[in-house]
C-alpha cells in the first residue's frame, strides 16, 4: 500500500499519514514502529523530547527499508534553541537514529527567551551541510510563524500543530495556507477524547469504519497530514487504511461543525520550569 503525500516547499514529499510516537519507549516504541513500518507506514515522528529516538534507530537499523523511502522527523527542545546547542541536538538525534539526515527538523515549541533569528540560523546550517531536508515550526501561532517566514533563510516547511474536530484552528490554517506552510495535526485523535464524539460516531457506522478512521479521513481531505500514534496493532493497521474510501461532502460539514476550539494539550497555559519547555533560569 502506498501512502498518498504532500508537497513540501522544497519539492520534497511527505506521506499524509505519519507513526506518532510520544510518550511510548522500550519495547513498546519498537513494536510499534515495527508493526506500522510492516504496515505501509513510512514516515515516523518523533523527538529529542520523547527519549526513544535510540529504540527507533535501532527497529530502523533492523528493517528491510532502505532510508530513502522513509521520512524521518524530529524535533529539538525549546530549552536546545541556542545556536550550538540547536546543532548538538542534531547531530545527537541523528547519531541515535542511525542515520546522516533528517527529512524534517522542528522547533518544538516556540521559546520567547531565546532568539528565533539565531535558532533558524542554526537550523539553516544544518540544511545547507545536508542534515536536515527540510526545516519547520511546531506549536507556533499565525504571529509566530509570520516571524518565521520572515526571519528565515531556509523555507519554513511546516507547522505541527494541535488539530483535530474539537480544536481546528480555522485563522491558524488559514495563515498556514496563505504561506505555504504544510500543516501537520499532532493529537489527530485528540489522545481519544474525541473518538466518543456522537457526530463522529455515526458517521462511522454510516461508513462501517471506525471513528479513528472517520477522523483520520476528515484531516487527510484537507491535505493535512496525521500522525497517529498508537500501541495495537489492529489500531496502527486501521490508521493508515484511509485510502480506498471518502467522506461525502455533508458528512465532511457535519465533522466541521463540531468545532469546539477545545485543545487538549495546547493550552494556554506554560510552566516554563517544566521537561517541555525547561527555559527558567
Ligand atoms: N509537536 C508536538 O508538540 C506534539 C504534541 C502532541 C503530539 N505530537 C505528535 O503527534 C502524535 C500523536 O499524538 P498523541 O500521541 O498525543 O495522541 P493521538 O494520536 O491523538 O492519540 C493517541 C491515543 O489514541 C489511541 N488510538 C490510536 N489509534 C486508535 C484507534 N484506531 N482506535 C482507538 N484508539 C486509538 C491510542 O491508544 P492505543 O495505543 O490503545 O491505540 C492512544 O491512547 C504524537 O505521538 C507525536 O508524534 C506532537
Amino acid at each position: 500500500m502506498t501512502v498518498p503525500s504532500v508537497a513540501l516547499r522544497s519539492g520534497d514529499s511527505i506521506p499524509i499519514v505519519g507513526s506518532g510516537t510520544w510518550d511510548i519507549g522500550d519495547e513498546t516504541v519498537r513494536e510499534s514502529v515495527r508493526v506500522a513500518l510492516d504496515a505501509g507506514y513510512t514516515h515516523i515522528d518523533t523527538a529529542e523530547g520523547y527519549m526513544n529516538e535510540g529504540e527507533i534507530g535501532e527497529v530502523l537499523a533492523d528493517h528491510d527499508r532502505d532510508r530513502q523511502e522513509l521520512f524521518l522527523t524530529s524535533k529539538v527542545l525549546p530549552s536546545n534553541l541556542a545556536y550550538d546547542s540547536v546543532i548538538e541536538s542534531c547531530d545527537a538525534s541523528l547519531d541515535r537514529l542511525g542515520t546522516d539526515y533528517l527529512d524534517l527538523y522542528l522547533i518544538h515549541w516556540p521559546n520567547p527567551a531565546i532568539s528565533l533569528r539565531e535558532t533558524l540560523h542554526a537550523m539553516e546550517r544544518l540544511h545547507d551541510r545536508g542534515k536536515v531536508r527540510n526545516v519547520g515550526v511546531s506549536n507556533f501561532s499565525a504571529f509566530q510563524l509570520s516571524c518565521a517566514h520572515h526571519v528565515s533563510d531556509v523555507p519554513i516547511a511546516v507547522n505541527q500543530i494541535e488539530f483535530h474536530p474539537w480544536f481546528q484552528r480555522p485563522k491558524l490554517v488559514e495563515y498556514c495556507r496563505e504561506t505555504g506552510t504544510a500543516i501537520e495535526a499532532a493529537a489527530p485523535l485528540a489522545r481519544t477524547e474525541v473518538l466518543g464524539d456522537e457526530t463522529v460516531r455515526e458517521v462511522a457506522e454510516e461508513y462501517d469504519k471506525t471513528p479513528a478512521q472517520v477522523v483520520l479521513r476528515w484531516a487527510v481531505e484537507k491535505d493535512v497530514v496525521v500522525l497517529p500514534k498508537s500501541t495495537s496493532g489492529e489500531h496502527i493497521r486501521g490508521n493508515v487504511a484511509l485510502f480506498d474510501w471518502e467522506l461525502d461532502s455533508a458528512d465532511r460539514q457535519r465533522i466541521d461543525e463540531l468545532d469546539r476550539d477545545q485543545p487538549i494539550y495546547d493550552t494556554p497555559a506554560r510552566d516554563w520550569t517544566g521537561d517541555v519547555y525547561g527555559i527558567s533560569q
